[in-house]
């Protein structure tokens, strides 16, 4: 064998997204890809903001010389005031650069994140469907995801999760605005999650982290609010980057911040800071922290996202689908008409559209569109997400 047991099998099952992105690919190949739909990957569309082009041109010009060196494993220190800064308006908490490790994307966060803090068989419970990566993330780190499924409506099952928690459970992940329903989880769920968490911590004698991890934060709808972690409980972590709000994906820069009443945060912040050594980030890329630092608060047109959801939602809604209107992110999660998903998804791409069976993110009987495209693939994918559900209709 040439590689491990486990690489092999992750290969061999290969993720619904990547399956898409291949047979995606085919189909370009064949059709040509301005006639195929493509709506499997969360990758975004919009440009970055000018804002962000400046401060890039900015810093080459101004750097003195020695700006591409290592430096401390949590960030430049400059750096990561100004993110603490803005953090502490957003989450009304005193938040210092110490409470900051600036990370290679929140996957690379997330990574960080459970080196630190799991040990073997840990349990990290999160709310299904979810971001299908979460299983891998703790796997890495000799860990264990235990889902809990969210309600009908994508709310937050509270008494799920606490019958779900155990000796062995380490931490409770959430993601709100949520991949791939689009739900953002209210204040009195939050609190109740809190609440229950600290109960259950008491009960067992031990910490259970709540991690938020939050990439989409700013990609909401309709003036939604996306409530604040640190005021419910006091032994969270947020994870969060700049890759969708900034559409800066590739670029792989985010950051963890703890909440400053956490429980033995000095020495949590400290793993996590060995721990961003020894997975080989050692620190998070210069350049992209020095453009970050710069653009606190700032992001793409999130109007166009808006336009996209709903010229989405009334085409689908005109074609009898059924859903919940995603209140952030970009993603749309709506109800496969018939049982089997993956059946479902081969109907639609017949029609060369590519979306994701909810089957893929732990949540089956439902499809995920990724709408963060350009709205002619939405208006040029109508009239094949019209004629598979007339023709599934009529069987
Ligand atoms: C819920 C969620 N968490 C984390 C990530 C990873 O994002 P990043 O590019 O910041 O690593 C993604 C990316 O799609 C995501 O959807």
């Amino acid at each position: 064998m040439t590689i491990s047991k486990k690489v092999e099998t992750i290969l061999s099952k290969s993720s619904w997204i990547r399956k898409m992105f291949e047979q995606g690919a085919m189909l370009k190949a064949e059709h040509g890809s301005e006639n195929v739909y493509d709506f499997s990957l969360g990758n975004p569309n919009l440009s970055p903001p000018d804002s962000f082009r400046k401060t890039l041109l900015d810093i080459i010009d101004t750097q003195d010389g020695v700006g591409h060196g290592y430096m401390p494993n949590t960030g430049y220190p400059d750096v990561r005031k100004s993110v603490a800064n803005y953090l502490s308006k957003e989450q009304s908490a005193e938040i210092s650069e110490n409470h900051v490790i600036m990370t290679c994307g929140a996957a690379g966060g997330l990574n960080v994140i459970f080196k630190a803090i799991l040990d073997p068989e840990d349990e990290v419970i999160t709310p299904a469907p979810f971001f299908v990566e979460y299983g891998f993330y703790a796997d890495n780190h000799g860990g264990k995801l235990v889902t809990v499924p969210v309600k009908k409506d994508f709310a937050l099952d509270i008494e799920g999760i606490a019958s779900a928690v155990t000796g062995k459970t380490k931490a409770v992940l959430i993601n709100s605005p949520n991949n791939p329903t689009g739900r953002i989880y209210d204040k009195e769920s939050l609190e109740a999650l809190g609440n229950m968490l600290m109960e259950k911590g008491k009960a067992l004698g031990k910490v259970i982290y709540l991690i938020s991890d939050e990439p989409y934060r700013k990609i909401v709808y309709d003036g939604a609010d996306v409530p604040e972690i640190f005021p419910v409980y006091k032994d969270s972590i947020i994870v969060a980057s700049y890759s969708k709000d900034l559409s800066i994906a590739g670029e792989r820069i985010g950051f963890i911040t703890v909440n400053p009443k956490a429980s033995s945060k000095d020495v949590l912040l400290a793993g996590m800071a060995l721990a961003n050594r020894i997975l080989g980030f050692v620190n998070a890329p210069a350049l992209m922290q020095r453009a970050v630092s710069n653009l606190q608060g700032v992001s793409v047109d999130i109007s166009k996202y808006t336009k996209n959801r709903d010229l989405l939602c009334d085409g689908l809604a005109d074609c009898g689908y059924e859903f919940i209107k995603p209140a952030g992110a970009f993603y749309l999660f709506p109800k496969s008409p018939i049982s089997d998903d993956v059946k479902f998804v081969r109907e639609l791409q017949k029609e060369l559209i590519l979306t994701v069976p909810g089957s893929g993110f732990g949540g089956p009987g439902h499809f995920r569109i990724a709408f963060c495209v350009e709205d002619s693939v939405i208006t040029g994918a109508m009239p094949g997400f019209k004629k598979v559900m007339e023709k599934i209709k009529g069987m």
